[in-house]
């Protein structure tokens, strides 16, 4: 990989060196990507590319595009997860939450259509948002993210990482609401069915740990979500169990979906068996 790495970053440096220009400039220790079909360019930092997770991403590319690739190496990769997978890394996160966020994206990216409506219900940082209106919006921005946290640095996070991230028409298709989310149904209009409510459990990374989620307003949200939650819609659940009260927590949203009638919803896990406080990924589909 070391090999593939050192070739990249010649034949990268080549390119740009070659092609010269503004719009093809790449500042020193960066390197260009191409991603996914759209073939969207990205400027990586070189300090990421030794990550775990990078590396499995090169290798599977390598695999997917061949050794033999010419000038800027193409990734693959589903644009919406590399930006994902960038911002995680940027910021330090844990392996194994940056892991189920990426498994979460791809599960999500199966259900949303563009155009859809859908709801975070713990917005927090707004990665999850950012996310999820990348993947509602079609070309006419009919799509809609209701965004929702109890916390006004959360509000305040969500709508600077919107604003610094997306064009005008894109950030106009997301509001937030300074909302428990128990009470969604107050937010989405009357009517509105959304395909998919995305809950994120815990405190917020970087704020105040004493604040998190609870078992009863959660359970509140949950039958809120599958109220408006339209046919083959799904309500996505992170639940950590790390810290206190985090186990009771993930113990009532696995009781919650033990007890979903089985015609009308499907209710799987995605549980680390090797690292019992990994967070636990619960999807309730509905039929
Ligand atoms: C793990 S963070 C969410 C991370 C976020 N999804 C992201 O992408 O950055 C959990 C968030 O849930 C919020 N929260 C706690 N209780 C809530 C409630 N009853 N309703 C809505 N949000 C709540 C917290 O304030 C915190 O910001």
């Amino acid at each position: 990989m070391n090999k593939l790495l050192r070739r990249l970053a010649r034949c990268s440096l080549l390119r740009s060196a070659a092609l010269g220009g503004s719009s093809v400039t790449v500042p020193e220790g960066y390197l260009p990507f191409y991603v996914g079909e759209e073939m969207e360019r990205f400027v990586v930092s070189a300090d990421l590319l030794n990550h775990p997770l990078f590396i499995n991403l090169l290798n599977k590319s390598a695999q997917e595009y061949g050794y033999q690739q010419k000038g800027v190496l193409r990734i693959a990769c589903h644009v919406i997860l590399f930006r994902r997978l960038l911002q995680a890394l940027q910021e330090g996160e844990e392996a194994s939450s940056c892991e189920h966020d990426l498994r979460r994206l791809l599960i999500w990216k199966h259900v949303i259509q563009k155009g859809d409506a859908v709801v975070d219900a713990t917005c927090g940082n707004g990665h999850d948002t950012l996310a999820l209106v990348n993947m509602v919006a079609d070309e006419l921005c009919s799509g809609h993210v209701y965004s929702m946290d109890i916390q006004e640095s959360a509000l305040q996070n969500t709508a600077c990482l919107l604003d610094k991230s997306l064009d005008p028409h894109k950030r106009g298709m997301v509001e937030l609401f300074a909302n428990c989310h128990s009470k969604m149904e107050e937010v989405v209009p009357n009517g509105v069915t959304v395909r998919l409510v995305a809950f994120n459990l815990g405190y917020l990374p970087g704020g105040d740990k004493t604040v998190i989620t609870k078992s009863e307003t959660t359970l509140l949200g949950m039958k809120a979500a599958s109220r408006i939650l339209a046919s083959g819609g799904l309500i996505s659940m992170l639940v950590y169990v790390g810290h206190p009260g985090g186990m009771e927590e993930y113990e009532m949203v696995e009781g919650f979906a033990s007890g979903l009638q089985v015609n009308e919803w499907i209710c799987c896990k995605l549980q680390m068996m090797n690292r019992p406080l990994a967070p636990i990924l619960v999807l309730l589909c509905k039929r």
